[in-house]
């Protein structure tokens, strides 16, 4: 059996070319990293890589990570500008004894001297994002800590070897230097070939607190099906948050066990998910969770298509 399954619509395409890998025989290092750069080369998804928005400054700082669930190595990279894809930077840390999550300029130093792409990061679009930001937050005072999709996967190969992976510019406007929780093992991300493993999407200083990628492998390695693992400890987190600090930030889920099963929760509207496996073509789910129970619909033509409209559309300056 083999599987991939990964937050958001945006994963599509890198999921469809993942499972061509894995259908061949290939390995889960491969896919996973094929499709994460996939996501981070596409200029128009501005959360991930290439076109992603930037911090106060004005920089697009970004954040990595890469897990082998055979041997349980990982790598990771927080803070680091103007490298096409910090995936590729992470997964090659992994492979280090030691120094295996590099930040800010120690990671580019590492990365120029094992000759990875540098390239500005810095789109043209998402420097209108960024103006038009400024505008409304001076105009309206609103929070500008809005908006933030991180691609988080998990993949199965044929031998049976999981790996784990995240790609996020992280929250548009953040501090210089702020890290969330994708370069961080156990809340972006976290997986054993032994169990599955499980990947985040949402507010990483939120996720963080309940190391929620753990939690649900945890709860997997207990015998659960990754689904009820996922709303379980979702559901449970987003409760926790709520009594003891009044609110809970945005917190969306995917796993996959090693035997192909996935499951999905979150504790918002409208978080779509990429899944293929051995007995699923590449398909686009929206998922809708009451009372941590969640429901899965395949995406409609027609939302499919508007989604990809109003990535594109043209962008004004305000
Ligand atoms: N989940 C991504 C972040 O908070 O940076």
């Amino acid at each position: 059996m083999w599987g991939i399954i990964a937050t958001w619509r945006m994963a599509a395409e890198g999921v469809g070319k993942a499972a061509e890998i894995l259908k061949n025989g290939g390995d889960a290092g491969d896919a996973i990293e094929t499709a994460v750069k996939e996501v981070e080369d596409f200029p128009y998804y501005k959360s991930v890589g290439y076109g992603g928005l930037p911090n106060e400054e004005m920089e697009v700082e970004l954040d990595a990570a890469y897990m082998d669930g055979d041997t349980l190595d990982i790598g990771a990279v927080a803070a680091i500008r103007d490298f096409a894809n910090p995936v590729s930077i992470a997964r090659r840390l992994s492979k280090e004894k030691v120094n295996n999550l590099l930040v800010g300029e120690g990671a580019e130093k590492f990365a120029h001297k094992e000759g990875f792409e540098r390239k500005n990061m810095l789109t043209d679009r998402a420097k209108i994002h960024y103006r038009n930001r400024v505008k409304e937050i001076t105009a309206q005072e609103i929070k500008p800590y809005a908006g933030h999709d991180t691609v988080g996967m998990v993949c199965l190969d044929e031998k049976g070897k999981m790996t784990s992976a995240t790609s996020t510019s992280g929250l548009f406007m953040k501090k210089k230097g702020r890290v969330g929780d994708s370069p961080i093992s156990g809340s972006g991300f976290y997986v054993d070939s032994k169990v599955g493993g499980a990947s985040a999407t949402g507010l990483g200083e939120d996720v963080m607190k309940g190391c929620v990628s753990y939690e649900i492998v945890r709860l997997m390695r207990d015998g659960l099906h990754p689904q009820e693992a996922c709303e379980k400890a979702v559901a449970m987190f987003d409760r926790e948050l709520k009594e003891r600090r009044g609110q809970a930030g945005d917190m969306s889920l995917i796993a996959m066990n090693n035997k192909g099963e996935w499951g999905v929760a979150t504790n918002i509207e409208g978080f779509s998910f990429a899944v293929a496996t051995e007995n699923q073509e590449p398909i686009v789910y929206l998922t809708k969770c009451v009372d941590g129970k969640c429901i899965h619909e395949p995406a409609s033509q027609e939302w499919l298509d508007d989604y990809m409209r109003t990535r594109m559309a043209p962008l004004e300056e305000k």
